[in-house]
C-alpha cells in the first residue's frame, strides 16, 4: 500500500515537473516583452521609455485600466485611451462587394487599434493615469510625423530599421490597407468562405464584421506581427477567401 502510494506520488511529481517545464514556454508567448509592451521598450534593445513616451512601469495600462475607463464605447474592454476623432479614407474598389464602415464609434473594434496606429493620439495618452509612481517626462509622441512624433526618427524613405518601424503607422488614409468594418457575407460576396470556416480557422468577427483584431491578437506573439494564426502558404487569407 505504502509502496504504491509512493509510486503514485513520484508519478504525480513527474507530471508536476513536466507541467512546470512547459509553463515558461507558454508564458513567453504573451504581450509581455513584445512590441506591445511599451514598458519594455516595445521589445527593442534601444531605450525608448522616458524619451519617446512615459514609462508607466506596467504593460496593460497603456490600453486597459481596471477603473474609470473610457465610457465612449460603453466602458467595453475597460479601454484606457481616448478614441480618435479622425474621418478615415476607406478602402474602395470596383470588385469589392461589401462596404467598409468608418472605424469609429462605440461599436468599432478597429477604433481601439487606431487610438494609437492612426498617429493622431500619443501612444502614452491615457484616460485614467496610473496611480503607481512614474515620471512625467513631457515626451508624448504619436506614431505620426513632426516634432512630437515617432516619425521624427522613423520616417518614410529611410533605409533600414528606422524606415521599417514606420510601417506600424497606418495614418488616417486606410485606402491602401485591407478593408475593415464590413459585415462578412458570402452571399453578397461569393468569393468568401462560409462564416464557420473563418471561426474554425481561429479568426474572429466582431458583430459579424472584419476588424483589425479579426486577423491580429494584440496580446500574442505566437505568430509574427501579432497574427492570430500562422499565415504559411497564406492559409490565413484562404480561411476567408476562396482563392
Ligand atoms: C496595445 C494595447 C493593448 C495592451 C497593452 C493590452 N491589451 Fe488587452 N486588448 C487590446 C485590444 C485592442 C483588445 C480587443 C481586441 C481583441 O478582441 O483582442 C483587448 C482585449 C482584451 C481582453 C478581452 C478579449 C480577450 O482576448 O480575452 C482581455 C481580457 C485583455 N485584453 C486583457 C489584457 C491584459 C491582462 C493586458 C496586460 C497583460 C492587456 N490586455 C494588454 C489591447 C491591448
Ligand atoms: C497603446 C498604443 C497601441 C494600441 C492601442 C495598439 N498598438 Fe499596435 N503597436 C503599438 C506600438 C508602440 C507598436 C510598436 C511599433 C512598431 O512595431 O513599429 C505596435 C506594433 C504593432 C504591430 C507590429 C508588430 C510587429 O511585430 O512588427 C502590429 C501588427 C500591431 N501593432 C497591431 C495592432 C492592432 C491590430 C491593434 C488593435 C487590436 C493595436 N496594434 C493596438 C501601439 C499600439
Ligand atoms: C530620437 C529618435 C527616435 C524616436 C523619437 C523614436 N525612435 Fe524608435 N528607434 C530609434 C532608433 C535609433 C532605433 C534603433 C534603430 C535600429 O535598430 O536600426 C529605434 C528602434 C525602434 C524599434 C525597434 C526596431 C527593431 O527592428 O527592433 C521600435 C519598435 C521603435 N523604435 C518604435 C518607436 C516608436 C513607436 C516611437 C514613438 C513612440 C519611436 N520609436 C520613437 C530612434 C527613435
Ligand atoms: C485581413 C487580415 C488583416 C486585417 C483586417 C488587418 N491586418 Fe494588419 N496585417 C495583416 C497581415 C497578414 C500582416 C503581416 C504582413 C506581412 O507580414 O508582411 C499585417 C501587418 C500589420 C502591421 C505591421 C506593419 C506592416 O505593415 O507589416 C500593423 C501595424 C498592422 N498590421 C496593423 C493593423 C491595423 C491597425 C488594422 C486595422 C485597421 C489591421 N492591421 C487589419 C493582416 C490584417
Ligand atoms: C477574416 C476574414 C478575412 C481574412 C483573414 C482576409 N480577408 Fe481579405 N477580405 C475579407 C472581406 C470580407 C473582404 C471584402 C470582400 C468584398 O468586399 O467583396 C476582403 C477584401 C479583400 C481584398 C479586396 C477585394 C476587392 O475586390 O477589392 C483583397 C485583395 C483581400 N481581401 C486580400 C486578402 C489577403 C491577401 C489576405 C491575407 C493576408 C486576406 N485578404 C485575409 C475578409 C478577409
Amino acid at each position: 500500500m505504502l509502496t504504491s502510494f509512493l509510486n503514485f506520488r513520484s508519478h504525480m511529481i513527474a507530471i508536476l515537473l513536466l507541467g512546470m517545464a512547459a509553463i515558461p514556454t507558454a508564458s513567453l508567448a504573451t504581450i509581455v516583452g513584445s512590441r506591445h509592451d511599451l514598458s519594455a521598450n516595445m521589445g527593442s534593445t534601444v531605450p525608448h521609455v522616458n524619451f519617446a513616451y512615459n514609462n508607466y512601469n506596467q504593460v496593460c495600462v497603456y490600453c486597459h485600466t481596471p477603473h474609470d475607463s473610457n465610457k465612449d464605447n460603453g466602458g467595453k474592454l475597460l479601454w484606457n485611451k481616448p478614441f480618435s476623432t479622425a474621418t478615415y479614407t476607406l478602402y474602395s474598389s470596383p470588385t469589392a462587394k461589401l462596404t467598409p464602415s468608418q472605424p469609429t464609434g462605440a461599436t468599432s473594434s478597429s477604433a481601439l487599434c487606431l487610438s494609437c496606429h492612426d498617429g493622431t493620439i500619443a501612444v502614452d495618452t491615457l484616460v485614467n493615469m496610473p496611480n503607481q509612481p512614474f515620471t512625467d517626462t513631457g515626451n508624448h509622441r504619436t506614431m505620426g510625423d513632426g516634432v512630437n512624433a515617432c516619425g521624427t526618427c522613423h520616417y518614410d524613405g529611410a533605409t533600414g530599421k528606422l524606415g521599417a518601424v514606420r510601417a506600424a503607422f497606418l495614418g488616417t488614409d486606410l485606402s491602401n490597407d485591407h478593408p475593415v468594418g464590413m459585415a462578412y457575407d458570402n452571399t453578397i460576396s461569393p468569393g468568401l468562405n462560409p462564416v464557420n470556416s473563418v471561426t474554425a480557422a481561429g479568426l474572429k468577427l466582431y458583430n459579424g464584421k472584419v476588424e483589425c483584431a479579426s486577423c491580429h491578437d494584440p496580446h500574442s506573439v505566437v505568430n509574427k506581427t501579432f497574427l492570430r494564426v500562422a499565415n504559411a502558404q497564406s492559409s490565413m487569407c484562404t480561411a476567408c477567401h476562396t482563392k
